[in-house]
């Protein structure tokens, strides 16, 4: 019995030497691979040995608790384990901006900030903020500040609004200017969302002083341009005035002016006032020519047409071409003499056209102090609308005595002296003698 015990016991040791490594594995846990986490210790874990899971930064563990128990055989309680990705709460509330519209907040997503309207990011400040490892959000200092609007510059005006420190979206400003001036743009702007003024800063502009008055006359501006804070005697560039004289009485110079700038800068009127005057002019004396309009005086201003009594005529259907063809003769005059026929008598003679002439009854055709004894003459009309020679008609003897008339005449007023024309007087008084004599001869000769 003792034997078969000893025996037993051997087989036992036996037994447990053989069995011991297996049941040794059988009794731990492997070190399993987790994502994003390990357990500590990470070694040695037998049976009924616990590990603690630790996640990695930024992630968390899956479950209750973060202890586990190695059950043997690989299994642990709870079941394995697992490591995810942790989130952040939402992020902080940026003043006066908005973020992207993200509900999910996963360690590492980015939400991006922008400035409400009125507002600009400071330059240096990133409008970004990170979900962290932590759980965090990265910290974002004061990232949006009031839009500001240039300070207000205005030479020559002043501004009537309260006077501020800086000028931020949505301030209203209001402006003045100095005596002599006019505002150019609105009296009143506001401080925009983009920084900018709207309407547009104004400027003060030079303006003219009230214009000239007139006697007999009244002024009017032609201007129609609105300019708030404009009084009644300003005038700012470019303002046209026009002037008018009462019923009756002529407007002498120019009837506007206007604000102009002599030296661009001070700004005067263009010219002085024109005057009202009573004014007429007398009908002009045209010379083989008429004027139109009739009237014995006319007013300042008023415009005459003459037209002569040798004129164009027109050649063309086209108004604007005036072609001179031919110019007319007009009807020719003779002194003691006529046309020989009354067919020939015209208002106008057209070039070519030809006239014979007559003496009257007791006169002759002369020509440079000789009689023509012809009967007629013709005269021709050129296209100068002139005659050629026509005849000159003298009772007998007139030539000569005239001429020599006209002689002593010249003689006497060149201071010859009284004896010598007497003896002229004689001379001429024995030459008409001879004359008559001759005359009496041809009459008894026919
Ligand atoms: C594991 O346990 C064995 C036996 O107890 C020991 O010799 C060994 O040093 C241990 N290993 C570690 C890393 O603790
Ligand atoms: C989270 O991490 C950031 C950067 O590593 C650090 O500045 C911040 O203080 C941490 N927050 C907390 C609450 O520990
Ligand atoms: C006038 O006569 C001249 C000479 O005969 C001639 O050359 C000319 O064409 C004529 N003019 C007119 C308008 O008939």
């Amino acid at each position: 019995m003792e034997e078969s015990l000893r025996w037993l016991g051997q087989v036992l040791a036996v037994v447990v030497l053989v069995l011991r490594p297996v049941m040794s594995l059988e009794m731990q846990c492997p070190v399993p691979s987790i994502p994003h986490g390990q357990l500590t210790p990470a070694q040695n874990l037998t049976y009924g040995s616990t590990a603690m899971l630790q996640c990695d930064a930024g992630y968390i563990p899956v479950g209750a608790t973060t202890t586990l128990r190695c059950l043997g055989g690989g299994r642990w309680h709870p079941r394995l384990p697992a490591c995810v990705l942790g989130h952040c709460p939402y992020p902080p509330v940026i003043d006066h901006a908005d973020r992207g519209p993200q509900h999910e907040f996963p360690v590492g997503t980015t939400v991006i900030y922008s400035c409400r309207p009125g507002y600009t990011s400071l330059p240096e400040v990133s409008p970004v903020t990170t979900c962290l490892k932590n759980f965090t959000w990265s910290v974002i200092p004061k990232l949006c500040q009031k839009v500001q609007c240039p300070s207000p510059v205005i030479p020559n005006g002043r501004v009537v609004s309260p006077r501020k420190a800086e000028y931020t979206f949505g301030h209203h400003m209001e402006f003045q200017c100095d005596h002599g001036y006019v505002l150019r743009g609105s009296q009143r702007i506001q401080c925009w969302s983009d920084g900018t003024w709207r309407p547009p800063m104004p400027y003060c502009d030079k303006v003219c002083g009230p214009p000239p008055k007139i006697t007999n006359g009244h002024h009017a501006s032609l201007t129609t341009e609105q300019h708030s804070g404009l009084r009644a005697e300003q005038f700012p560039y470019g303002s046209v005035i026009k002037y008018s004289c009462m019923e009756g009485l002529s407007l002498i110079g120019d009837n506007a002016i206007y604000c102009t700038s002599d030296d661009g800068e001070n700004l005067v009127w263009s010219g002085p006032a024109p005057q009202c005057r009573v004014v007429r002019c007398p009908k002009p004396v045209v010379a083989s020519g008429r004027m139109a309009p009739q009237g014995l005086t006319f007013p300042y201003g008023a415009a005459g047409a003459f037209s002569c009594d040798v004129f164009y005529y027109l050649h063309s259907d086209d108004p604007l071409l005036w072609v001179s063809l031919s110019v007319l003769c007009p009807p020719p005059q003779v002194l003691n003499g006529r046309l020989k026929s009354t067919f020939d008598a015209e208002t106008w003679y057209q070039t070519n056209a030809t006239v014979t002439f007559e003496c009257l009854h007791g006169y002759e055709f002369a020509d440079n102090g000789v009689m023509s004894s012809e009967g007629s003459w013709t005269a021709t009309c050129l296209p100068d609308g002139t005659w050629t020679q026509l005849p000159k008609c003298k009772r007998e003897g007139d030539a000569d005595v005239c001429e020599e008339v006209l002689y002593i005449k010249m003689v006497s007023e060149c201071g010859v002296p009284r004896e010598e024309i007497k003896n002229l007087l004689e001379i001429q008084k024995l030459f008409l003698e001879i004359k008559k004599l001759k005359v009496e001869l041809e009459n008894l000769t026919k």
